[in-house]
């Protein structure tokens, strides 16, 4: 897989309308999307939110909910939801989606329907790579003891465990906590506070590559940046983080860990620049995505699916 060399799939004169090209294309197309991981279509009719649903449902029986995200996002329509709400300063390091649960989705739909003036790009790169880009050592510890993610809901910067997990109800949580394993607790506040451990890496079938699938870099207090760290203590008069990880043990993962794994990230990186109405489909188990930060109005929708492609 070389991602500097992807191919965009354009539009003929007579051919914008992505619905039918996917449904005449899709056969030929399917064989280059599990080569290489991710298409992007350009110049095609794509012009709201009606034309990105019809497109993907051309080929995909179903369309799936975002469900205990880790991302500020809102439905748009239907299954589609904004990408991210994280503020335009901030760069968010590349990562596969959902890879911090136990239930993550295959394909990802990117729709660019206002691109920004400046920066904004979606970051992609080859998850095997970076697999065999981390150092044996890192490799070793973190395939032996896995990953834990601690989230509290509702307090810091974290979404609140209604948003999160689509309900009102505790018992509904409850039940969802212990069907995926996930070990939970409230506080005296109702707040809720998880902790999970999954893996590190997965194997790509297809590929026949094992591939970095995990979101330790993301949830780790090294992720947080100095000015919201400062806040933090400010408000709760000791170092508190409503996201974390650690070794799957429960012991700590050295900052060091995440200065090399980042730099190789950083290192992977591609930038897709996004023109006007672009859609990108990314192979969530081969290629992990980003986002760089931006300034100006944007707006990239998302929606996620598991068959068909
Ligand atoms: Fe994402």
């Amino acid at each position: 897989m070389n991602l500097r060399n992807f191919q965009i799939v354009k539009s003929g004169k007579d051919n914008k309308n992505l619905k039918f090209f996917l449904k005449s294309n899709w056969n030929k197309l399917q064989k280059k999307y599990k080569k290489n991981g991710l298409l992007l279509f350009r110049g095609f009719d794509v012009n709201d939110l009606n034309d990105f649903n019809q497109a993907i449902k051309s080929i995909h029986k179903k369309v799936v909910n975002y469900t205990e995200g880790s991302t500020p996002r809102s439905k748009v329509k239907g299954k589609i939801y904004t990408s991210t709400e994280i503020s335009s300063k901030r760069q968010i390091p590349l990562h596969n989606e959902m890879s911090y649960t136990s239930k993550y989705p295959k394909n990802l739909w990117f729709y660019a329907h206002k691109v920004s003036p400046k920066g904004g790009y979606t970051t992609v790169a080859d998850s095997s790579k970076i697999y065999k880009q981390i150092p044996k050592k890192f490799k070793n510890k973190f395939e032996k003891k896995k990953v834990m993610y601690i989230r509290k809901y509702g307090v810091g910067f974290d979404l609140s465990w209604q948003k999160t997990f689509n309900t009102q109800s505790k018992k509904k949580v409850e039940e969802y906590c212990r069907k995926k394993n996930i070990k939970f607790s409230w506080t005296k506040k109702n707040n809720l506070v998880t902790r999970q451990v999954h893996r590190f890496s997965i194997y790509n079938k297809f590929l026949k590559k094992r591939i970095w699938f995990n979101q330790a870099h993301l949830f780790h207090h090294s992720n947080i940046d100095k000015n919201t760290k400062i806040l933090l203590k400010k408000i709760f008069k000791t170092n508190f983080y409503s996201r974390d990880s650690k070794f799957g043990d429960g012991s700590d993962i050295p900052n060091d860990y995440f200065v090399k794994i980042n730099r190789i990230l950083e290192k992977n990186s591609l930038n897709i620049k996004w023109k006007k109405n672009d859609i990108l489909l990314i192979n969530n188990l081969a290629i992990s995505h980003g986002r760089r930060k931006y300034s100006g109005d944007r707006k990239v929708y998302v929606a996620m699916t598991n068959d068909a492609a």
